[in-house]
């Protein structure tokens, strides 16, 4: 059989259970879940907030030895600079993201214009130094982000596949929900919709000797399910929902939360994600954005974001509902 004709559609969807017996965990699942239990247990005994974050686009591979892949759209600054407000806010926050996408306060300088050397400058003896017009910012962002590492309240923690990141989200959820309703699951991660099984993946690179490529993929299980009703039971959820038709914006995202039985969906359009989203809850449905006043002193929306998701939080825990 040519290597490109091996896409046969799957029949169904399988269940979250098949695909976690039917897929191999990622080697450093073991070493991850170690530090996310001591990391969750050092907090659970102070009783400190922490968020699960989850950030950045997952990867499909079209090969078992990968040259082709399928990417979701996904930056990471969601998550990024969210992790930085609820580090703010007083929460520990464990970073789940897709390995080289943005993390909090590195994102400043990894990720813009300028090329990290740009930062750099040689003193008069040679040296090396940071120039004096980027200084006081990198400074203060230093000051910020080696606090949270100092204090123990950033455990940053990677994923590339779309297989890699369900078993460390199971797994970190299951971890996540001795705390209880002081747990908080921040879904912001891209995830695809749709995978090749290992069972139906071309081992080799695919070749172009056979002409066009067709790709059938099935349709990945519906992990939210399983996530809200048992891995996270107690925490507050807040998943997003990503659309680019604006009238299916609110309707998909009411679904999900009839759906999954969660707590909250945050709306977002490709286009407006950085000055819109809708809160969207079982009895309510909120838009926020920023005008133009803040857009002009580069506020980010994340900064309304989390502190309105930190309010839905304490109701959450005081009295396990969000209507007080
Ligand atoms: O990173 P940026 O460039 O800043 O972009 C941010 C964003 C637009 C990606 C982000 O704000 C966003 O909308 N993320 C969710 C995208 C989306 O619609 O995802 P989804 O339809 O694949 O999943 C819906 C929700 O379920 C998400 O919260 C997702 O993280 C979660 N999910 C989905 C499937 C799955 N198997 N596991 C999940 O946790």
């Amino acid at each position: 059989m040519p290597d490109n004709l091996l896409l046969d559609n799957g029949q169904g969807v399988i269940d979250p259970d098949t695909y976690f017996e039917t897929n191999s965990p990622p080697s450093n699942l073991n070493e991850y879940d170690e530090k996310t239990s001591e990391f969750v247990k050092y907090h659970g005994a102070r009783g400190t907030p922490v968020v699960l974050i989850t950030s950045g686009g997952t990867m499909v591979p079209l090969e078992n030895q990968t040259v082709r892949f399928i990417d979701n759209f996904s930056a990471g600054t969601r998550g990024a600079v969210s992790a930085e407000k609820f580090l703010e806010n007083g929460y520990a926050v464990i970073f789940m993201h897709r390995q080289f996408s943005l993390q909090p306060y590195s994102r400043h300088y990894t990720h813009s214009a300028n090329g990290f050397l740009d930062y750099m400058t040689l003193n008069e003896e040679g040296k090396i130094e940071v120039d004096a017009k980027y200084a006081p910012s990198m400074t203060e962002t230093l000051v910020k982000y080696n606090k949270a590492r100092n204090n123990n309240m950033l455990l940053l923690v990677d994923f590339v596949t779309l297989s890699d990141y369900l078993f460390k989200l199971k797994s970190f959820t299951r971890i996540m929900a001795t705390l209880g309703r002081s747990a908080m699951y921040y879904l912001a991660a891209a995830v695809s919709d749709f995978f090749i099984p290992v069972e139906k993946m071309a081992e080799h690179k695919i070749q172009s000797r056979d002409g066009a490529l067709t790709l059938t993929l099935d349709q990945v299980p519906k992990f939210l399910k399983p996530l809200v009703s048992v891995w996270a039971s107690n925490g507050l959820i807040v998943s997003f929902k990503l659309e680019t038709d604006g009238n299916l914006l609110v309707p998909k995202a009411r679904q999900a939360l009839e759906k999954y039985g969660h707590q909250i969906v945050i709306g977002n359009m490709l286009s407006t994600r950085k000055k819109t989203v809708t809160f969207i809850t079982q009895d309510s449905e909120r838009v926020m954005s920023l005008d133009q006043e803040e857009l002009d002193k580069d506020v980010e929306i994340e900064s309304k974001i989390v502190p309105e998701l930190i309010r839905y939080h304490r109701a959450w825990i005081n009295h396990g509902t969000l209507d007080v």
